[in-house]
């Protein structure tokens, strides 16, 4: 494909290749779906999908709660496989790259997945599980966590992940909030040519839960535990029957749920439907990343979060593509692993976060160079803003400059992307997001609620109903959170909790979260789960954590401790700090930094200032210090990060 080149204004449009094999073209449809949302997504829902029943009423409205074609029959694996066997059963759904060299790669057809899948669903069925019941997944990157994801779809089960990194106590708490009956994991899993173990935190997680069968994927064929409650997945496997009538659901039926983190401690179910979600992960993946059949997409995202679910597997797999899925880290056994993955398996579309690519950015160029990366058609981004230095090196370096940028803008909430350009349409601007996905519509509004319309002015991103079809329905057994998080602040909108601007071209640009929510490495979390955790340790008092940037992860969490009582070993009491979010979240939680402070400053309502903390970590002089309760405490903090420095 011919190179684009940056111009002065850092506005690059699609190229006449691009053009010619981009699925949407003409810049008009933003403003004919705008004219009737509901009629457009309608027409998407019918042409993208099999449904055994028409629905009866596209849209449905009574906000907070909505609904996405009611009446509607479907079943969401039927669409994934079944419907690609007549033309496509030998091509292959998922190819999947192991982390030791020794091991090969592993690629299922269609046909293959197809029969895994049922047969797995008739184990599920076999373990008595049913239409709405719910299944925990704690897997990583491994065929199986498709294969069971899958076969809750095709009996109606309820799946819910969770990330494989993960603590025990973090498991813990997913599997008690959902009530889940059945839990499907593996024995561990391979990292930086380590063996991992999953099952001691998986086996500790399920005691006095609703959990009575463990179904264990024996990944490092580790000798498994069996007996009534904890089966081998190959086994049961083995032994099922291949045929599964698929279980019709209505489209507003329960999904899948994935938790994710909200303002307060505890992380919060997400829930999502069918029909709709269905609809919006089969279009966002298509016009996104322009998928055909000759396709292979690499979305490097663990399945444990919602960029894995949506295009690392269902995405792509609705639309009978090829997807690729690894296991492992970016830079084991060398920096060139990601890039001999893109060569070995022509991978023509390539998702992945500005954290990885800031990472990649400090290796050396030599291992870029030593693959060949022209199979890449289109690049994507997700998970945080990304910077200008980093886009750009991307665009260059990985697409050889042939190759746009999908900055895509989403969230756990949305279920699929919603801002961002078109390959076929463009423009692609470093740092600049784009445009709300045709038929949806996301304004920014002022603190009142009232639209802003001015360029270069910050504000609060909002969704204006109809609501995209993929959105959240609901947090799991909890209605009141839900109105809380996304209703209260601006009653007609969803609030989305991110900043935004429009820039002068009348785009996007994300400027991040207005709320406690960081993203550590791609990783979403609070500063409020953090310091619950860091407050179990018994020589703390009280804690408060705030994140600052990083070069490379974006942002890192840092810890303010104030203690009950004297320690002596400064070291050892930071290590056990270290172990407590390890064990409550996981690794990805360890605070950066610790300070231990005589106080951290408040507001005459008790409120603790992180905004001042945040202010003093990076250099800056903080604002409003006359609103404080003890404004002497941040001179005395100011000298305790000066001498830690
Ligand atoms: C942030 C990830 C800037 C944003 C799909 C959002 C982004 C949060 C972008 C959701 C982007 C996601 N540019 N910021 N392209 N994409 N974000 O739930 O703050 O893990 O609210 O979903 O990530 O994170 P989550």
């Amino acid at each position: 494909m011919a190179k684009y080149v940056i111009k002065k204004s850092n506005k690059l449009v699609p190229s006449d290749a691009m053009k010619k094999i981009a699925h949407v073209k003409n810049k008009n449809i933003y403003k004919q779906a705008a004219k009737n949302p509901i009629k457009f997504w309608e027409k998407l829902a019918t042409e993208g999908l099999d449904w055994e029943k028409k629905w009866t009423k596209a849209y449905e409205q009574k906000l907070p709660y909505f609904k996405w074609f009611k009446g509607g029959k479907i079943n969401f694996s039927k669409n994934c496989l079944d419907r690609h066997l007549e033309n496509k059963s030998d091509k292959v759904a998922i190819t999947w790259v192991p982390e030791p060299t020794k091991e090969k790669t592993i690629k299922l057809t269609y046909k293959e997945l197809h029969e895994k899948v049922c047969k797995f669903a008739n184990v599920l069925k076999k373990h008595k599980i049913k239409k709405g019941d719910v299944v925990s997944i704690y897997l990583p990157m491994i065929p199986e966590a498709i294969i069971a994801m899958l076969a809750c779809t095709r009996i109606g089960a309820i799946h819910s992940v969770v990330f494989s990194a993960f603590s025990a106590d973090a498991l813990k708490a997913r599997i008690q909030d959902g009530k889940a009956k059945i839990l499907i994991t593996a024995d561990g899993y391979y990292r930086r040519g380590e063996k991992e173990d999953l099952l001691t935190k998986a086996r500790r997680a399920v005691k006095s839960t609703t959990v009575n069968k463990v179904i264990i994927v024996p990944r490092l064929r580790k000798k498994i535990p069996t007996g009534r409650k904890f089966l081998n997945f190959n086994k049961e496997l083995e032994s099922a029957e291949p045929n599964c009538e698929p279980t019709i659901v209505n489209s507003e039926d329960t999904m899948f749920i994935l938790y994710t983190s909200g303002t307060t401690g505890k992380p919060k179910g997400v829930v999502h439907d069918t029909g709709g979600y269905a609809t919006q992960a089969y279009w966002t993946a298509k016009w996104n990343f322009n998928l055909h059949d000759d396709d292979v997409m690499w979305c490097t995202a663990d399945v444990g979060w919602v960029t894995g679910h949506t295009y690392a597997f269902y995405g792509p797999l609705l639309n009978g593509a090829t997807t690729l899925i690894y296991e492992g880290s970016p830079d084991f056994p060398n920096p060139g692993r990601w890039w001999k993955i893109i060569q070995d398996n022509k991978v023509t579309v390539f998702y992945t976060a500005p954290t990885a690519i800031r990472m990649f950015q400090k290796f050396d160029p030599k291992y870029i160079k030593k693959h060949n990366l022209k199979s890449l058609r289109i690049l994507g981004s997700v998970g945080e803003p990304i910077d200008e230095d980093a886009w750009k090196w991307y665009f260059k370096t990985i697409g050889g400059s042939r190759c746009p940028i999908i900055d895509t803008w989403w969230q756990t909430e949305t279920g699929g992307t919603l801002i961002n350009a078109l390959p076929g349409i463009g423009p692609f601007v470093p740092k600049v997001s784009g445009q709300p996905f045709p038929g949806t519509n996301l304004i920014i509004v002022d603190e009142k609620g009232k639209q802003i319309k001015k360029k270069n002015v910050v504000g609060n991103l909002v969704q204006v109903p109809p609501l995209a079809p993929g959105m959240l329905h609901g947090v799991w057994k909890n209605p009141k959170k839900y109105k809380d998080t996304y209703w209260s602040r601006f009653k007609k909108y969803y609030d989305t909790s991110d900043g935004a601007f429009l820039t002068n071209g009348g785009l996007i640009r994300i400027t991040g979260r207005t709320d406690d929510v960081m993203k550590v490495a791609g990783h979403r979390m609070t500063t409020a789960e953090l310091e619950n955790a860091i407050t179990d340790h018994q020589a703390i008092n009280e804690t408060a954590v705030v994140p600052i940037p990083h070069e490379v992860k974006g942002e890192v969490p840092v810890a303010f401790v104030i203690l009950k009582h004297k320690i002596k070993d400064q070291e050892k009491f930071e290590k056990e700090i270290k172990k407590l979010t390890d064990d409550k979240i996981g690794p990805t939680a360890r605070p950066a930094k610790i300070y231990i402070v005589e106080a951290l400053p408040k507001t005459r309502s008790g409120k603790i200032m992180r905004r001042i903390l945040k202010a003093l970590l990076i250099d800056e002089e903080p604002k409003g210090l006359s609103t404080l309760l003890n404004p002497k405490s941040v001179d005395a903090i100011k000298k305790i990060i000066k001498t830690k420095k």
